[in-house]
């Protein structure tokens, strides 16, 4: 077993023993019914990662790394509602499998026992990381809030996108490998380094989620596939096109953005816009783009070689996953 598959492990053992279901059921099912349905545990892994990179014993880094999947899991539960999203890791949302009502309040509830996982850190690394915790939660709503603002805007710009999919994405993964070296004791330069390195990474992993939102297969994806256009998501595939399109099919995209009714036809349409502007080919450019500025900062971190390999490593298996 690879050192990443016993992060995970050690993780969902961990997350097993401490999430329970208990009374009301109607409460506590949704929550292990979506902490339990699979996910890549990223940000859990890249917790426990830096901090036994940095030479601390994994196992103290535990309780934030739960944290930051439960308010992960809290985030997609309730963004499931916003995106009127049927699917997640193949299986159904939890407001689809129960109702929006328990969508909304199990979430909430996953909200709180994220702030009950620091409550084991002792005064001090508690103060630290709740002080991340806090700014970066309230980013992501104002990442969300964009994202659902945008929606109905047609004069986003490319600028405004990487803007706010720094706010709802990658400020999360930046905090959880923040987390693991603060928790490792690590200071000064060297956490911004991390950070920066995560919100880089973390923007390549949006603008690759967006990507597997039109070009994946739902099967691996385990989201419905074109559930942005149905949305009328302003993802850089959309934005890009609008650039680099001819006249004819920015006004028949901009028209096919008009309408949030589901159709498979607009979809289609849709996605064969932005094939025929080469757009798979620019997103992917751009991935690696931002997937380069992140190995950037890892240079510069205070780890022997092989251990800026293992970060490295783990943003290229990023940036070739389907799932
Ligand atoms: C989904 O996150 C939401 C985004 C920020 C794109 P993940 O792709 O990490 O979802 P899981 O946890 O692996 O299902
Ligand atoms: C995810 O954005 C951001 C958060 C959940 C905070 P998306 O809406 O693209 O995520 P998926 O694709 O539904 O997982
Ligand atoms: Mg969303
Ligand atoms: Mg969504
Ligand atoms: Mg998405």
């Amino acid at each position: 077993m690879n050192n990443l598959e016993t992060y995970k492990k050690d993780f969902l053992n961990y997350l097993n023993s401490t999430i329970l279901v208990k009374e009301p059921v109607g409460l506590y099912q949704p929550i292990k019914y979506i902490l339990e349905i699979g996910g890549k545990r990223l940000r859990p892994i890249l917790t426990l990662m830096i901090c036994d990179l940095y030479g601390t014993n994994y196992n103290k880094a535990f309780d934030a790394a739960l944290a930051i999947e439960v308010f992960h899991n809290f985030t997609l539960a309730h963004d499931d509602i916003m995106d009127n999203a049927l699917i997640r890791r193949g299986k159904e949302t939890v407001h689809e499998k129960w109702d929006v009502n328990t969508g909304i309040l199990s979430g909430d509830a996953m909200l709180i026992l994220a702030y009950q996982c620091f409550e084991s850190f002792e005064p001090e690394l508690y103060k630290e990381l709740m002080l991340l915790f806090n700014r970066t939660a309230m980013e992501v709503c104002e990442g969300q809030q964009w994202d659902i603002e945008f929606e109905n805007r047609n004069n986003v710009s490319i600028s405004e996108y990487l803007k706010m999919i720094t706010l709802k994405t990658s400020v999360l993964l930046a905090s959880a490998m923040k987390m693991g070296a603060i928790i490792a004791k690590v200071n000064g330069n060297e956490l911004e380094a991390i950070y920066n390195f995560g919100l880089n990474l973390g923007i390549a992993f949006q603008l690759q989620d967006d990507y597997l939102d039109t070009f994946g297969n739902s099967k691996d994806f385990g989201k419905q596939i074109g559930g942005d256009i149905t949305e009328n998501k302003k993802t850089f595939l959309f934005l890009k096109t609008l650039e680099v399109a001819g006249d004819d099919e920015k006004s028949r995209l901009l028209n096919l953005y008009s309408s949030k009714k589901k159709s498979a036809q607009k979809i289609e349409e849709v996605t064969n816009i932005f094939k025929n502007n080469n757009i798979e080919q620019y997103t992917l450019n751009k991935i690696k783009f931002f997937t380069e500025k992140a190995f950037e900062y890892v240079n510069d971190l205070n780890l022997p070689d092989e251990k800026k390999t293992t970060l490295k490593n783990f943003g290229i298996s990023l940036m070739n996953r389907s799932v």
